[in-house]
């Protein structure tokens, strides 16, 4: 019954979107705060996360809320221009939604970009940070968006996230940017900013970059199978000692999504048509 019913709601949302933009994407795009214009370049329809059956709608700063269908850089592409996140009171299941949609509409790649705050003095604000793996307390807990009753509309049971961010789409990104970085990203729900003895707990597990996204999403991406890519915009340098005067706050996170926002095109228009082609 259960399984019938994420199945409908997937259905629907998809239907509604092909209505609109009938070919199948090849490649989905998460974008993050503030790092959204990269949408403006793709050359087709928008879709308000408000049309489409199911999906919820972003109620974040810096987050547009829809939903970009074309080409972009020569591939054909869905991407969102802005997501939702857990802080904003949505569960861990409506958060993956949309991604579940551009899997179920036959995106294998999906990319997913945010802001996060940098672990350690090894990073500089507007820097691009590859994620290699993740750490999650809130997902570890049962927060997990693949948890409840078996239902295969999504995917299996039991996904792995041993590699879940892939060797090779990491090497491709590296290859085409030299020296970028790759980091672990611990998952913070927010939306308050770590306190300094959680990001000391964090540094202490070998993280080098925080944030409250991506994490969900990622689960549910590997669950549908797709190959993931992942990267964060580091806007601020975490504070991990309370004698520490700097206040993390939130302009700070929106002046340096400025100085990433052209770096993102950069390796974008770079990256995008180099990512592996679909066997069929
Ligand atoms: N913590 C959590 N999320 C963030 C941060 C941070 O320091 N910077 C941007 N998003």
């Amino acid at each position: 019954m259960r399984a019938k019913m994420q199945r409908n709601a997937l259905d629907r949302a998809v239907d509604h979107i092909r209505g609109v933009f009938p070919a199948r994407p090849e490649i989905a795009l998460v974008l993050g705060s503030g790092l959204g214009p990269l949408a403006d370049r793709i050359e087709g329809p928008r879709i308000p996360y408000g049309d489409i059956p199911g999906f919820p709608v972003s109620t974040a700063p810096g987050h547009a809320g829809r939903l970009c269908l074309g080409q972009l850089f020569g591939r054909t592409v869905v991407a969102m221009q802005g997501r939702v996140h857990m802080y904003e009171g949505y569960s861990p299941a409506e958060v993956v939604f949309p991604t579940r949609v551009m899997a179920a509409l036959g995106a294998r790649t999906a990319v997913f970009t945010n802001a996060a705050g940098g672990i350690g003095a090894g990073y500089s604000v507007g820097e691009l940070v590859l994620i290699e793996d993740h750490l999650s307390l809130a997902m570890a807990a049962g927060m997990d968006p693949t948890r409840g009753p078996q239902d295969d509309a999504p995917g299996p049971r039991f996904t792995s996230l041993n590699k879940a961010y892939d060797p090779e789409l990491l090497a491709l990104a590296e290859r085409l940017e030299p020296g970028l970085k790759r980091a672990v990203y611990a998952h913070n729900v927010g939306p308050s900013f770590e306190p300094p003895a959680l990001i000391r707990f964090f540094a202490a597990m070998g993280c080098g970059l925080v944030g409250m996204s991506t994490v969900p999403e990622v689960i549910a991406a590997r669950q549908a199978g797709q190959r993931v890519l992942a990267l964060s915009a580091v806007t601020n340098i975490a504070v991990a000692d309370v004698s520490d005067a700097h206040v993390t706050n939130e302009d700070e996170v929106w002046e340096a999504v400025k100085i990433a926002q052209p770096r993102l095109l950069s390796l974008m228009e770079r990256l995008i048509p180099a990512l592996p082609k679909d066997m069929t």
